[in-house]
């Protein structure tokens, strides 16, 4: 049976979208969840949301992902909530989507720092517990441009790419500590995010929302969006036991968009 009993979890940028499926779903399997972003009242939402779906009470703090000072207090506040951290999920914020051309160094250095630099950050500190413990898990939520790169998607098909060559070197150095480090390439998930790319692409092309819509849909064999909530379905069972022998994979959950084999 799928449960995360008595485990403690760190999910990263859980206050909407992907995160908060995510924060929902291993909350509903039992674990014990810190999660931060940079907005506290949208955190509390979810926390109550937890709070009325499974009673439990989640840890919540500000954090900015790209800020290695809000970082380490994240981990000292999931410590003192917790005790420790058994689960890292590292998921993120925007990396800005535009013409290479239009992207400035800043910009670059900004999402530098909030996923690469904050991947390596927050699994340096979350693998001391584990390997005391001699037992843990990592889940990198990367994106199909892992796979598949995007036009105008140059920040993300570069940083997650090397995200994933980062988790598939630690799957090798972590094994022997039993800690299991895989990622996940997501397709198309009905998120803010989402919502922000079709109201580009209608701008850009001229187009109504509903249109812009439908050209992304007819694209998903599966012919619609993701739900966060499936990719906490993934996650939660690549933390449980059940998981136990699946390291250094990466895996697409995108309803059939990518179709290299
Ligand atoms: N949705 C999709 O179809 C899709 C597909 C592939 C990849 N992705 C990627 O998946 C990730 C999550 O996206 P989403 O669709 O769930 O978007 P979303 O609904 O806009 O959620 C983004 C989350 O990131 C947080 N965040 C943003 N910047 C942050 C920072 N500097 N530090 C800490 N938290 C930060 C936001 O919270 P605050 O505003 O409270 O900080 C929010 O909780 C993104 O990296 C996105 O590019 C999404």
């Amino acid at each position: 049976m799928l449960t995360l009993e008595g485990k403690n979890a760190l999910v990263c940028a859980g206050s909407s979208g992907i995160g908060r499926g995510i924060v929902n779903i291993l909350s509903e399997y039992g674990a014990n969840v810190t999660t931060f972003s940079r907005n506290i009242e949208k955190l509390n939402i979810v926390k109550k949301e937890v709070k009325e779906k499974t009673g439990k009470d989640i840890n919540i703090i500000r954090g900015d992902l790209s800020k290695n000072k809000d970082i380490v207090e994240v981990v000292e506040s999931a410590h003192e909530a917790f005790g420790g951290i058994d689960i890292l999920v590292m998921n993120y914020g925007d990396p800005k989507v535009d013409k290479f051309i239009n992207i400035s160094d800043d910009e670059w250095k900004y999402s530098i720092d909030m996923m690469l630099l904050s991947t390596i950050n927050l699994i340096r500190m979350g693998i001391q517990d584990m390997i005391k413990k001699n037992n843990g898990r990592i889940v990198l939520v990367t994106s199909m441009t892992t796979k598949n790169p995007l036009r105008n998607f140059s920040i993300s098909n570069t940083l997650r790419s090397g995200i994933v060559a980062l988790g598939k070197t630690l799957s090798i150095e972590l094994a022997e500590n039993n800690i299991t480090v895989n990622s996940i390439s997501q397709g198309f998930f009905y998120t803010d995010r989402l919502k922000n790319i079709i109201k580009r692409n209608s701008d850009e092309l001229k187009i109504t929302i509903e249109e812009a819509t439908k050209n992304i849909e007819n694209e998903i064999p599966m012919k619609r969006f993701g739900n966060p909530e499936e990719i906490g379905n993934l996650v939660a069972f690549l933390c449980s036991n059940l998981a136990s022998y699946i390291t250094g994979d990466n895996i697409q959950i995108d309803g059939g968009v990518v179709k290299s084999i």
